[in-house]
């Protein structure tokens, strides 16, 4: 074994016993399989451990280690209890959160009761709908998506008088697109865009490019694919989202737009108009129908978020559209792509109007108009959209933050390259869903229109005449507004 090898493997068993994964012993019985003697590996593991506790970088395996607690925090609400829904469970984002929130009632006093959500927007929306129409107080906090404040301002405790100060240095769009009719609904807690990721190791093994349009990325996804199906017979070219939910609008924006064929819904002269019936988007369909079976396996049309990232994870995916947090999840120690993962944008057609496309994604934190502890959930809010949890975020979770002068600091570059790399399709180059145009409608318009592109995806029904479908649906939602 090489020298360099030995000690990256020898680093690797420190590591696992600094992050509690194996215990000493372990480690030392690992190291005499490298051909280390045992007293030589007790003492190397020893001092390992010794030197990295003394470095700052220890602290960095432990989740929350970046975190940094604002100073203006009030401490006069010590006592109060608060219930929150952030993400589901088995969100990799779980034990930073925990971190926060143990931080926060060191410094504030107040109790947080973290409840885990919905993994679906879809589903999370449909649930906050029954609590908050029950009018109950259960709830003092949640998490909504950047497409939900339409649909629940009239739920929602008004922020503005609050915290329209820190509201000002976030990005302006997203506080306009969280403030309806005056009140402001919910603080950003961290932006969203689609992004295509890669394996480099598998671009350089067939001499291939980072494909910029959709025919370079088909060839490049079957020719990956082909090769390695010959050791790996699960192996894919491509992954995304194509289920029946919320994410598939993502994706399907994506196609249509970097195709030229618009937005779904767009504001022609004030009117809230349909424009989805265009050669161009149903083009787009019809390549991505064609990717089902091929390139992507059958079972992509039931993928969410989670499902594409598994197979990825585990090296059975050349490509994959995804949100930025990915790039957190393959940075860990035993993770089979850790280190051959590289992330450009969403190819995009070659016709007229062609553009790379990135679906806005993001969320916000709210309150609940019928808390009882509404003062306590204010600051709860104010401490988790502050530019010191959004850039430890940033650094441990590579979430986009909604402050922009955290996209220039050097931790942040430092732990995940692309942030300022794609900083101008980050900071206003995304393309949002019609949750605007179609206000508190959006869910309804985004049900007929995912619905109707899984269909196609399934081949269930033909491109052509699953658009005409979802457009007269959708022409008849609007027409309420
Ligand atoms: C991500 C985005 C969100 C989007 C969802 C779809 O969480 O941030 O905006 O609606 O994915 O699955």
């Amino acid at each position: 074994m090489q020298n360099d090898e030995l000690q990256g493997q020898l680093r690797r068993l420190i590591d696992g016993v600094m992050n509690g994964k194996m215990s000493r012993r372990e480690a030392i019985r690992r190291a005499t399989v490298l051909g280390i003697s045992a007293p030589v590996a007790a003492s190397l593991i020893r001092s390992g451990v010794a030197m990295a506790q003394s470095t700052p970088e220890a602290t960095a395996l432990a989740p929350g280690h970046s975190i940094v607690v604002p100073g203006d925090l009030r401490t006069d609400l010590a006592g109060q209890r608060i219930s929150v829904v952030l993400s589901e469970e088995s969100n990799p984002a779980v034990p930073f959160f925990e971190a926060a929130h143990a931080k926060f009632t060191e410094a504030t006093g107040i109790e947080i009761n973290r409840i885990p959500g919905e993994q679906s927007t879809t589903d999370r929306l449909a649930i906050y709908n029954q609590q908050f129409g029950a009018q109950s107080s259960d709830i003092d906090v949640v998490q909504i998506d950047v497409i939900h404040p339409g649909i629940l301002a009239q739920h929602a405790y008004d922020l503005a008088p609050h915290l329209s100060e820190q509201a000002a240095n976030h990005f302006a769009a997203i506080i306009e697109n969280n403030t309806i009719g005056g009140v402001l609904v919910g603080m950003p807690f961290y932006t969203d865009a689609g992004l295509l990721w890669y394996r480099t190791d598998l671009l350089e093994k067939y001499g291939l490019e980072v494909p910029v349009t959709w025919s370079e990325f088909e060839t490049a996804a079957q020719t990956i694919q082909e090769g390695e199906r010959a050791g790996n017979p699960d192996f894919y070219g491509f992954v995304f989202q194509g289920n029946a939910y919320e994410g598939l609008t993502c994706n399907g924006l994506e196609w249509q737009y970097s195709n030229g064929g618009g937005r779904i819904v767009e504001d022609v002269e004030g009117t809230p108009t349909v424009t989805l019936n265009n050669e161009a988007a149903i083009a787009s369909f019809e390549r991505a129908r064609g990717w089902v079976g091929g390139i992507a396996p059958e079972g992509v049309t039931t993928y969410q978020e989670a499902d594409s990232i598994n197979v990825f994870q585990a090296g059975n995916a050349a490509f994959m559209r995804n949100w930025p947090y990915v790039w957190a999840t393959t940075q860990v120690d035993g993770s089979p792509v850790n280190g051959v993962v590289g992330v450009t944008s969403v190819p995009m057609g070659e016709g007229e109007g062609s553009s790379h496309a990135a679906t806005l994604g993001g969320w916000q934190l709210m309150v609940s108009k019928y808390s009882q502890a509404p003062d306590a959930g204010v600051e709860y809010v104010k401490y988790m959209t502050s530019p010191e949890i959004q850039k430890a975020r940033a650094i441990e979770g590579s979430y986009l933050p909604t402050i922009a002068t955290i996209y220039d600091d050097p931790d942040v570059a430092a732990a995940s390259e692309f942030i300022p790399r794609l900083k101008d399709v980050f900071q206003g180059g995304a393309v949002a869903r019609p949750s605007s145009v179609t206000s508190y409608l959006y869910n309804d318009v985004s049900i007929a229109y995912f619905t109707g592109l899984n269909q196609i995806l399934t081949g269930q029904a033909e491109a052509g005449a699953a658009v005409e479908d979802i457009v007269s649906q959708i022409e008849d939602i609007i027409s309420e507004l």
